[in-house]
């Protein structure tokens, strides 16, 4: 009797300590901040990451830009390394623009638009170039759809480059 009461609770032990070991397998089921298709999250700290280069898009977005870099990501950008090794991150932001109250002539960020991430994982994201993506709007994932278009457009444009568009700014 006190054998199986024991076998049992360390049966229920196992389960719940399985629980909590075993990685979150399909990121779709979380919608909270996990990106659909590829699990990618918002980075810690991103903000303190290096500048890359800004971008513009004029139309149809009317949007000023920023790409950043975690320190993998700018070591291979200066040594010129690709393909970008594993651990490597890159975020880009996003604003409205507007003109500068204090100076009409100059742009200034408006809104935040949005932050997308793409993450370099050779192994795990084999089948798009070994970059997930990643696109967030007020901290929250957009659906499936979109993150569907990602690597199609990078792939098209980018590929001889690592299908990252972003160089170094002079
Ligand atoms: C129609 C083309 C297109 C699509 C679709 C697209 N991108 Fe991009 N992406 C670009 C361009 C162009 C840049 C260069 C920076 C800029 O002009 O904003 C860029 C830059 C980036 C960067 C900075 C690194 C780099 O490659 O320069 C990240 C991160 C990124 N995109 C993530 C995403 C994510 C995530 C998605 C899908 C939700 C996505 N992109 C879909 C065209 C695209």
């Amino acid at each position: 009797m006190m054998r199986l009461t024991s076998l049992a609770l360390s049966a229920a032990a196992m389960a719940s300590l399985m629980l909590v070991v075993a990685p979150q397998v399909d990121s779709r089921t979380n919608t909270q901040n996990r990106s659909p298709i590829y699990g990618v999250t918002i980075p810690d700290g991103y903000r303190q990451w290096q500048l890359i280069a800004p971008a513009l898009e004029a139309e149809p977005l009317d949007e000023l830009r920023a790409v950043l870099g975690n320190a993998a990501a700018v070591d291979a950008y200066r040594k010129g390394t690709l393909p970008f090794p594993d651990g490597s991150v890159l975020v880009k932001l996003a604003w409205k623009q507007k003109p500068s109250p204090e100076f009409e002539p100059a742009t200034v960020p408006g809104a935040a638009t949005t932050v997308q991430i793409m993450v370099k994982d050779s192994k795990k994201y084999a089948a798009t170039g070994g970059w997930g993506f990643g696109r967030f709007i007020d901290g929250k994932p957009v659906d499936e759809a979109q993150h569907q278009t990602c690597f199609a457009c990078h792939q098209a444009r980018v590929k001889g480059h690592d299908f990252v568009f972003t160089r170094w700014a002079p």
